[in-house]
């Protein structure tokens, strides 16, 4: 049985839908109280047992690569002056025995075409995909109850949730039959169709388990929804010749990529947050 060891994070996007917040940055590096979004997306990874991250990245990105490099100047200067918590919380951006790889993606083809960017790097083993503008706090992450869906099933597993009928024109939504409790067996997929064609209201959000056959699939694809090389087109076609399943994952998912979805998150968060929870929590309060 092949492990997951391999996670890829498409990080190309040029984050319209922020600007001009995301003019001269990531939208990937936009901050949920003190920690950025690609940061979450890692520890999350990180805690399925993921020791390779692959960034497929674009231009503009630069940030991201910095962020989980060491940065000397900056240690050096911390520890100079005897901040020892910040020192730390630096240098845990990125922890020990874990490798970063980027892959510039030279256009933006869309979300299949990023991932097939990363085919030199994945070659022949099943791995995640993780998108971090879907910002999903669950116990234990995510991706570790899917790689643990994986580790039974032995095929490629879909993170998914129902959403409102009237938001399928979002998503990728499977149609499904269930095969025990939380897991479904995907009988099709389809990308972004409009309420009234939706097949479910079972929409994919941003965690995928993949096998390495995708990149076959993903090479014979067509532009799809939006003129772009779809992800949701490529497992469709995956499903030919095997097995495909959609997992109900156990969290609340924050749809950062939205204003008022980032701002749900940061509320959220802020009051988890051990530093001032209580404070933030009756600030809240005092504005009803
Ligand atoms: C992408 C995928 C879509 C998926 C969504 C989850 O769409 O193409 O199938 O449901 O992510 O967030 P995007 O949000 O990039 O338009």
């Amino acid at each position: 049985m092949k492990k997951i060891t391999k996670a890829v994070f498409p990080v190309a996007g040029m984050g319209s839908r922020f600007l001009p917040a995301t003019k001269a940055s990531p939208k990937e590096m936009m901050p949920i109280v003190d920690k950025p979004l690609i940061q979450y997306a890692v520890e999350e990874a990180v805690e399925a047992g993921i020791t390779d991250m692959v960034f497929v990245t674009g231009r503009n990105k630069r940030a991201i690569p910095d962020h989980f490099d060491k940065a000397y100047e900056l240690e050096a200067e911390l520890a100079m002056r005897g901040k020892t918590e910040l020192l730390r919380l630096v240098q845990e951006v990125i922890p020990k025995n874990i490798n970063c790889i980027y892959i510039r993606q030279h256009m933006a083809l869309g979300l299949g075409h990023a991932v097939l960017c990363a085919k030199p790097v994945i070659q022949d083993e099943p791995f995640a995909v993780i998108l971090a503008d879907d910002l999903i706090d669950g116990q234990p992450s995510i991706v570790k109850q899917m790689v643990g869906v994986f580790e039974k099933q032995q095929c490629s597993v879909l993170g998914v949730m129902d959403v409102p009928r009237a938001q399928t024109r979002q998503y990728g939504i499977v149609s499904s039959t269930n095969l025990e409790p939380d897991v479904e067996k995907v009988t099709g997929i389809v990308e972004k169709p409009q309420p009234e064609e939706a097949p479910s209201t079972l929409a994919v959000v941003g965690r995928y388990i993949l096998t390495p056959r995708i990149f076959h699939h993903l090479e014979q694809v067509q532009p799809g929804t939006g003129g772009e090389i779809q992800l949701t087109d490529g497992i469709a076609s995956l499903m030919s010749e095997e097995r495909l399943l959609a997992y109900r994952f156990k969290g609340i998912r924050y749809d950062c990529g939205d204003k008022l979805g980032y701002l749900k998150a940061i509320v959220a968060f802020g009051l988890k947050h051990p530093e001032f929870r209580e404070d933030f929590a009756s600030y809240l309060k005092s504005l009803n």
